[in-house]
């Protein structure tokens, strides 16, 4: 279903209704980075807000935590990613233009899953593949994705740090510190929100693969005996997840990943994947940490990582179940499930389905016409009761109502508010028209 729905489409909708505008646009861009207007925030924060709401406020065994961005270079000597966390490279001769090799390969109609870097050259050099440029490619290298800067004024390698490539190792390092300050009985998990870092090689297709992007990621803290029940269900809360984001059952599929495409640092692992524009492309991935990342920290800070189970002497490093959100994957998804284009009285019209809870803007206000200081007093008062109420609710009198209809329609406001002339001298109902079936109802403005 959204497969036959345009990106290009989507893409323009987004910048020219305030939502994502391309980064540093006024200076000619900066590739792989986008930024937030006012409607493309609010949407951000409610999928946040919601998924906060689902996963920490609403249960009983979970704690938030927010960690620095900048961590001690341990962290990421001790995760594998300063080894592993790597892409295939490979260059244009000619233009030194670089690309992902995987990629490349990809796009020309070639299998190229869980292949090693001498096999993807191989495949370049046997089937004489280009370079978009029509150049020979070099052969295939690794590049580690982590930004690298330096901590201070001394720019040696004591100094070295990285933005973080996952939020996911802020998680682990308080570990420790969540088990000394509440004692959670097990399972439990921390969860964080925030900004994770990746120099990809070629971002593409919108905000799918950004070099600066928004994660929602869970470690939740199991017995190793008891790993699978867990995994089971934050399964079932994925979908329950998916479901909250207006995504169709039939769009979102769950992919077994084989152990060769796996993360390192990941003994099972199902993608969730949805029917993109441009493609099914994962969501959100569900992983099996098992004892990894603790077992690691313990082995090269030296501290114990132990957790001693309640009233008894038993101890062990617990296990991990890691479901891990992208904000901006979650943030497409809802753009492509909600993009529609119908027809209302004979003309296209393009409308945002969003879920009600997700809208940026749940009501907009106005007066029948804007030239009657009694209807605009009157759609003033109204405007303000529900601005007080749910405070995402926009005052709109510009051009005629046909025109602010489909303005807030393109937005997804899911309720157009108007007072006229029969609000005044009649009834002192106002109507309230609906953006899916276009119907209209009079209503008490206290009963909005
Ligand atoms: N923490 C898993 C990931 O960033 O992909």
């Amino acid at each position: 279903m959204t497969a036959q729905k345009n990106m290009e489409d989507i893409v323009s909708v987004a910048k020219r209704r305030g939502f994502i505008y391309p980064g540093s646009d006024v200076y000619g861009g900066l590739s792989g980075t986008w930024d937030y207007g006012p409607l493309g925030v609010a949407l951000k924060r409610n999928i946040m807000q919601l998924w906060w709401a689902m996963f920490v406020d609403e249960r009983d065994d979970m704690f938030g935590v927010d960690a620095a961005i900048l961590m001690n270079q341990k962290v990421w000597q001790a995760s594998g990613h300063v080894d592993t966390f790597v892409d295939p490279l490979v260059e244009d001769l000619e233009t030194k233009q670089r690309f992902r090799a995987d990629h490349l390969l990809k796009d020309a109609g070639f299998e190229v899953d869980g292949l090693s870097l001498e096999q993807l050259t191989a495949l370049i050099r046997d089937n004489n593949v280009k370079s978009p440029a029509g150049n020979t490619l070099s052969e295939v290298r690794t590049f580690n994705m982590m930004f690298t800067t330096t901590v201070g004024p001394v720019a040696n390698d004591a100094a070295i740090s990285y933005l973080r490539p996952e939020t996911a190792q802020g998680i682990f390092t308080n570990y420790k510190n969540v088990v000394d300050t509440f004692y959670p009985d097990l399972p439990f998990g921390l969860a964080q929100q925030g900004k994770a870092f990746r120099n990809e090689i070629s971002p593409r297709d919108f905000i799918f693969r950004s070099r600066e992007f928004e994660q929602m990621e869970i470690e939740y803290f199991v017995d190793p005996a008891k790993w699978e029940g867990s995994f089971e269900h934050w399964r079932q809360q994925v979908w329950k997840w998916t479901r909250a984001l207006g995504l169709s059952d039939d769009t979102v599929h769950e992919l077994e990943v084989p152990e060769e495409d796996r993360a390192h640092y990941s003994k099972r692992t199902i993608d969730f994947e949805y029917d993109f524009p441009i493609g099914r492309e994962e969501l959100l991935g569900l992983a099996y940490r098992t004892d990894f990342d603790l077992g690691n920290i313990q082995r090269v800070s030296g501290k114990n990582m132990e957790y001693t189970v309640k009233g008894t002497n038993e101890k062990f490093v617990p296990h991990v179940i890691e479901p891990s959100f992208g904000v901006e994957r979650a943030l497409m998804a809802v753009l492509t499930a909600a993009y529609t284009e119908d027809e209302v009285n004979g003309e296209k019209r393009i409308v945002m389905k969003f879920p009600e809870h997700l809208a940026p803007v749940k009501f907009a206000v106005s007066p029948l016409v804007r030239n009657k200081p009694e209807l605009v007093a009157k759609a003033r008062e109204v405007y303000d009761l529900l601005k007080k109420k749910y405070g995402a609710v926009m005052w709109d009198d510009n051009g005629n109502i046909g025109k602010r209809y489909r303005r807030q329609d393109e937005i997804g406001t899911p309720h157009c508010v108007v007072v006229d002339f029969d609000t005044l001298e009649t009834d002192g109902l106002v109507s309230v028209r609906d953006r899916d079936t276009t119907e209209q109802r009079r209503v008490k403005p206290e009963e909005l």
